[in-house]
């Protein structure tokens, strides 16, 4: 079977790897860049990043949280966690900042791009710190204080949604993110 914390774990394996892409297009619009950014791409992630992630994956780690804070034997571990929900919400407000301003690009409006690349920047940094956080001191406390009636009342949360890019069931919005992503995994174009 498979459990939450196995959800999570590959969650964030995918959340890097996409993160990496996203790293790649968006140095294509740095000064001097040789590498001719895919917007298209751009948008479908942090798309994909507000729908997903946002949406399901960080409220999820937050609920199990809550459930967990009792149990935490340490005032080290609860302030990690307190660090860890604000960064959701830091994640979501970002997120949602990034995706209008790169479609703000997409319709050709004058935008301050070195503004907007610092932003991203931002974004990113934080993301990977985030997951190592969470790697470092959520995943273990999960691993050792989830009871299995735990584990059983939020499967059924898993079931009502799979990942729309990396699950079973791929939404359309995403069929360029997902060749783009596929053709990278098989070698087909430069891994970065
Ligand atoms: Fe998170
Ligand atoms: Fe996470």
């Amino acid at each position: 079977m498979t459990t939450v914390i196995d959800r999570i774990i590959k969650d964030h394996q995918h959340m890097a790897r996409l993160l990496d892409y996203l790293d790649y297009e968006v140095s294509g619009y740095r000064e001097g860049s040789e590498h001719n950014p895919q917007l298209n791409i751009i948008i479908e992630a942090l798309d994909y990043m507000h729908n997903y992630p946002d949406a399901f994956h960080h409220p999820l780690e937050s609920r199990l949280m809550a459930r967990l804070r009792p149990r935490l034997a340490s005032k080290e571990e609860r302030v990690q966690f307190d660090m860890i929900e604000d960064q959701h919400r830091q994640i979501t407000a970002m997120t949602q900042r990034l995706v209008e301003a790169f479609n703000t690009v997409a319709s050709d409006q004058v935008i301050p791009i070195n503004l907007l690349l610092a932003e991203y920047t931002l974004y990113s940094e934080l993301q990977r710190e985030h997951m190592e956080l969470e790697n470092q001191y959520m995943i273990p406390a999960m691993q050792s204080l989830l009871s299995v009636d735990d584990l059983v009342l939020v499967d059924n949360d898993l079931k009502q949604m799979s990942d729309p890019l990396f699950g079973s069931h791929l939404w359309e919005v995403y069929q360029n993110l997902y060749q783009y992503v596929t053709e990278r995994e098989n070698g087909v174009e430069p891994v970065i």
